[in-house]
This record gives structure tokens, sequence and C-alpha cells, in this order.
């Protein structure tokens, strides 16, 4: 038997993070053995791709960028997500795939259709069974995100409203299951649950 995998997505300020936990302790609540994990930087390989991505101050071109998100999800895949799904977990991923073509793709302007291939070589044709892409209006997450302190957050409001228009269209077009995250943590949990509940009942059958 092969576990489910499950990838959470939103913008930075959705609530995503606290929602992947949520998501994973009703998991283990039903039974299920659970590996939690995120990108970028879940590896130890990925801890120091990550600190460059996000910590470091130097100059990245928005290709590099990409180029260092999709080592990582190569390790990432390699290293947990595939073990951990061939011993029959299930995986909770806070970030995948879709957070590349949403922020690289359109926030950075590389293209979808670029980052779709360069990420499909990263993550050797590893779907995930499910996606969930939070989303809440632009002055939620504006409210929600700290005091920008790495990379991404210092971007600034326009580019993290493009990264929300996108993946809401991205959305649309590949069936992701999008979940209003604006409420109380709990409220949007059961919201969470109940796209995650048929997913999971299909896989564990
Ligand atoms: P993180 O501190 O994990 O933030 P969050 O809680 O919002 O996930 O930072 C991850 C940042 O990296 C986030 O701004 C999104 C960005 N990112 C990309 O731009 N492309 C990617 O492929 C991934 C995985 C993350």
């Amino acid at each position: 038997m092969t576990g489910c995998f499950i990838v959470l997505e939103g913008g930075d300020g959705s609530g995503k993070s606290t929602q992947a936990r949520l998501l994973v302790d009703a998991l283990r609540a039903a039974g299920h053995i659970v590996t939690e994990t995120f990108e970028p930087g879940a590896t130890s390989t990925g801890a120091k791709i990550r600190s460059l991505l996000l910590d470091d101050d130097a100059p990245l071109d928005a290709r590099a960028e990409l180029l260092m998100m999709a080592a990582d999800r190569a390790q990432h895949v390699h290293e947990v997500i595939r073990p951990a799904l061939a011993a029959g977990s299930f995986v909770v991923s806070d970030r995948f795939e879709p957070s590349s073509l949403a922020y690289q793709g359109i926030g950075r302007g590389l293209g979808a259709d670029v980052v779709a291939g360069l990420s499909g070589f990263a993550r050797d044709g590893l779907e995930p069974d499910l996606v969930v892409v939070l989303d809440v209006a632009d002055s939620v997450a504006q409210q929600r995100r700290p005091i920008a302190t790495d990379r991404m957050e210092r971007a600034g409001n326009e580019f993290h409203s493009a990264v929300r228009a996108a993946y809401r269209s991205l959305a649309m077009e590949h069936g992701w299951a999008l979940v209003d995250g604006e409420g109380p943590p709990d409220v949007v949990a059961d919201r969470v649950w109940s796209v995650v509940a048929p997913c999971v009942e299909v896989v564990s059958r």
C-alpha cells in the first residue's frame, strides 16, 4: 500500500502553515500515519538551499531562484516524500510545485510552462493526490504577513497580489481545491477537512 500525498498551498499570510499543522493533527486523530514536511528546506541539503534562497541578501536572479527551488524539491522527493509514501505513510507538505508555478512562474514572470517543465524533472514524475489552496483577500494576507524579513516577504504587496491571483487561476486550470482561508483557524480547518476527507477515503480503500 502506498500513502496519500496532500499539498497545502497559498500565498504568504494565507494561514497555510497553521492549516497544515491542524490537518496533520486531524489525520493522526483519524488513525493515519502522517509525515509532515515542507518546502523549501526539509532536508539537510535543502536547509542550506533555503538559507541562500530566503535569508541571504545577495542578489538572486529569478532563474537562479527557480533552479534552487527545483534542487530543493528534487532532494525532498528523493529523501523524504517517496520513501514515506512507499512505507504507507500519508504525506502532508506545506508547499510543493504549485508554489514554483505561482511565485516563480507568474510572480517573477518566468512563465508557468517553463516552470512546470523544470519542476516536473525535479519531482521525478511524482504527483500529489490532492492540492489544497488557501485563499484570502490581499488585505487580510497583508495584515497576517510578518514585517518583511525574508527575500519573498520583501518582494512587496504588488508581487503578493499577483501570486494570489496566480493561485486562483492555476487552481481552476489544474483542478486544485480552492478553500476560503478567512475566519477562525478551526472554521478554516473544517473547510480543509471537507475536501481532504473524501480523497483520504478513496486512497485508503
Ligand atoms: P516560508 O518561511 O516557508 O513561508 P510560508 O510560511 O509562507 O510558506 O517561506 C517560503 C517562501 O518561499 C514563501 O515566500 C514562498 C516561497 N517559495 C517560492 O517562491 N517557490 C517555491 O517553489 C517554494 C516551495 C516556496
